[in-house]
């Protein structure tokens, strides 16, 4: 029988490195000949594509609780995708999951957390909801979160969340930390070395 593939997220803020994190730990499983494939919300699928470029257009004005709907449905047909490949026993890495919503739309935006819960549970499943592993980075520096985003060239343009003010970053941020305390999930440094950070997430799911 085909054992299930493990399902990793990468979670934090804006600019602290997730992107690279899933790049580095996709090329490290790949040497040890695990099959990963790759999951980025919102996106994906190409429903969850389009819900993306709407989601970043940060011209396009609507109220919190469409974004939580918007972050859903894309969520929604992603994971529809994705569990087939579990299933198969690839490996998931994914960037973001609904911890995103609880940060963003919950701590950020104002949403009422366990209907950020209730919502995604209705519209993903168990597996989606308890991933093997889940790691947050975290860069306390505001200063150097915000240089990072800059230099991506992601600050000219109002992205929806990027460009928000410093007063929604803290909430964002401190969001992340309390989630971490709540759910018991690992947060690591992400003003240490690219190299460092890979090692430290590829100790963690070794050891779960
Ligand atoms: P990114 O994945 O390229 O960072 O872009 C996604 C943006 O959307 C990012 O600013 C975080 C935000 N976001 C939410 O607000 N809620 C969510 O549930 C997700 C997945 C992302």
């Amino acid at each position: 029988m085909q054992t299930r593939g493990k399902y990793i997220v990468i979670e934090g803020h804006d600019g602290v490195g997730k992107s690279t994190q899933v790049a580095l730990l996709r090329e490290k499983l790949a040497s040890s000949g695990i099959e990963t494939t790759q999951l980025h919300e919102p996106g994906n699928t190409p429903i969850g594509n389009e819900i993306r470029t709407l989601i970043k257009n940060g011209d396009i004005l609507r109220d919190s609780m469409t974004n939580l709907l918007l972050f859903t449905a894309s969520r929604h047909e992603s994971w529809l995708a994705v569990r087939k490949d579990l299933d198969r026993g690839t490996w998931v890495i994914a960037e973001r999951n609904y911890l995103s919503s609880l940060a963003y739309q919950g701590y950020g935006e104002g949403v009422d957390l366990d209907l950020i819960m209730r919502l995604t549970k209705e519209y993903t499943d168990e597996q989606y909801m308890q991933p093997d592993v889940t790691v947050i980075l975290s860069l306390s520096d505001e200063g150097e979160r915000t240089k990072r985003i800059r230099d991506r060239g992601e600050l000219t343009s109002p992205d929806t969340f990027e460009s928000r003010n410093a007063q929604f970053q803290t909430m964002v941020k401190q969001g992340y930390l309390a989630l971490a305390k709540k759910y018991a999930i690992p947060v690591i440094s992400a003003s240490q070395s690219r190299e460092i950070i890979a090692e430290q997430i590829y100790l963690l799911f070794i050891r779960g």
